[in-house]
């Protein structure tokens, strides 16, 4: 590549309808543009305050320890486990999909030893499974899984996953970055110990921030650490004294200044509409599109109990090409739907309706698309059945 010939970059403008990011919403991009300000400057120490307290109303929280790590939900993953394992700690990870499989890396890579509890791709996770695993193991730790499992489109029963945990004696670390702000997650009330999630699903915010929460109790087991968190930037007893309260902070790392502007804007976004009216929206939406893939003749991965609506693995119809099918949706209609991931690749579709995304007019643009193109390619699909059923 010739340098010389490189200019401002003009993205395409698409309709984001794949496992994240989504689209976000135009308030949050012009929240982003507004002037940068220094990070200790007291307004921007202000609208800190406010990101906290709306986070904690996202996640259902009173957790004093609720604050967006500066970096993605990888690191709000990383920031869970670097902190809550302790080398030679046990941790359960109850895995049914790609990110439980992470979950055992950060685990292992903290010096601490997974014992993994697995449940086929597309089922949610099996509580009977995980009190069998800490009967075995009493002297395991931490529970650890994922509620919404991006690659799937499963939710898990976190309820009972962590009533079952607590009654074992061990915290637990679950991952909310499909879920928050798209489907019911209620922290206090459910009793989750530690939590992370990210901006680019259902906030409809921009990528690279991620939320995460820790009670009492995960912060009292950082706090009695026999070793130091092996991660200097994302060790919370540093991280707090930045986010912590009141005006006296010190300087730990420079604040993403202009993307906690993209989020705050998304998080009044949030709070005008409803926590309860986004879990619904996003429901709703995902009812119109069932409707118009199930007329096409098309069916969902996973059994209607455990799905999210936030995010849809469709079986791809036999003898379909499946990525010339999501090629032309994106070279003909700017529209992006997703792969699917690891053992699902070339068996799914995934079909996000997240955040911003997720309203009527892109289930109806989504179902023409795919019904005119799978047309074209003479699949075996109801031709001309879907439109009608969601018009
Ligand atoms: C369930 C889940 N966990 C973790 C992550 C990692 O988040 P990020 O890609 O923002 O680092 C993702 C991203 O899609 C996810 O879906």
């Amino acid at each position: 590549m010739d340098i010389k010939n490189i200019g401002s970059f003009n993205p395409p403008v698409r309709t984001l309808m794949g496992p994240g990011p989504s689209d976000v919403h135009p308030r949050v991009t012009s929240a982003m543009a507004r002037p940068t300000i220094g990070h200790l400057d007291p307004s921007f120490v202000g609208m800190m305050d406010e990101v906290k307290v709306m986070l904690q109303y996202a996640f259902q929280t009173e957790n004093e320890l609720t604050i967006p790590v500066s970096a993605p939900g990888s690191a709000g993953m990383e920031t869970c486990f670097v902190n809550l394992v302790e080398p030679g700690d046990k941790v359960v990870i109850c895995q049914n999909g790609v990110f439980g499989g992470r979950m055992q890396e950060n685990v292992t890579r903290a010096g601490g030893t997974a014992v993994m509890v697995k449940d086929e791709w597309g089922t949610a996770i099996d509580p009977a499974k995980l009190e069998q695993a800490l009967s075995e193991h009493p002297d395991a730790r931490l529970v650890a899984f994922v509620q919404a499992e991006t690659s799937t489109g499963v939710q898990s029963d976190t309820k009972t996953l962590c009533e079952i945990a607590h009654k074992h004696g061990c915290l637990t670390i679950v991952d909310a970055v499909t879920s928050l702000g798209g489907s019911p997650l209620k922290v206090d009330e459910w009793g989750i110990d530690a939590i992370y999630s990210g901006t680019q699903k259902c906030l409809s915010c921009t990528p690279g921030l991620s939320p995460v929460s820790f009670n009492e109790a995960a912060q009292e087991k950082i706090r009695n650490r026999k070793t130091p968190v092996q991660s200097w930037f994302l060790d919370l007893n540093l991280v707090m004294g930045y986010w912590g309260e009141g005006v006296k902070r010190a300087y730990h790392h420079t604040a993403p200044v202009n993307p906690l502007y993209a989020l705050h804007e998304s998080l009044v976004m949030l709070k005008e509409e409803g926590l309860t009216n986004s879990w619904a929206r996003h429901q709703a939406n995902h009812q119109l599109l069932k409707k118009g893939l199930e007329a096409m003749g098309l069916s969902f991965l996973v059994d209607e109990k455990d799905r999210l609506p936030q995010l849809n693995a469709v079986v791809i119809p036999d003898g379909v090409d499946e990525a010339e099918v999501r090629s032309r949706l994106l070279n003909e209609y700017n529209l992006e739907i997703g792969a699917g991931l690891g053992a699902l690749a070339g068996k799914v579709w995934r079909i996000g309706l997240m955040g911003y995304s997720s309203n009527p007019k892109n289930v109806m643009f989504c179902i023409g698309a795919l019904e005119k193109i799978l047309t074209d390619m003479k699949a075996p699909i109801n031709q001309g059945a879907a439109m009608a059923a969601i018009a």
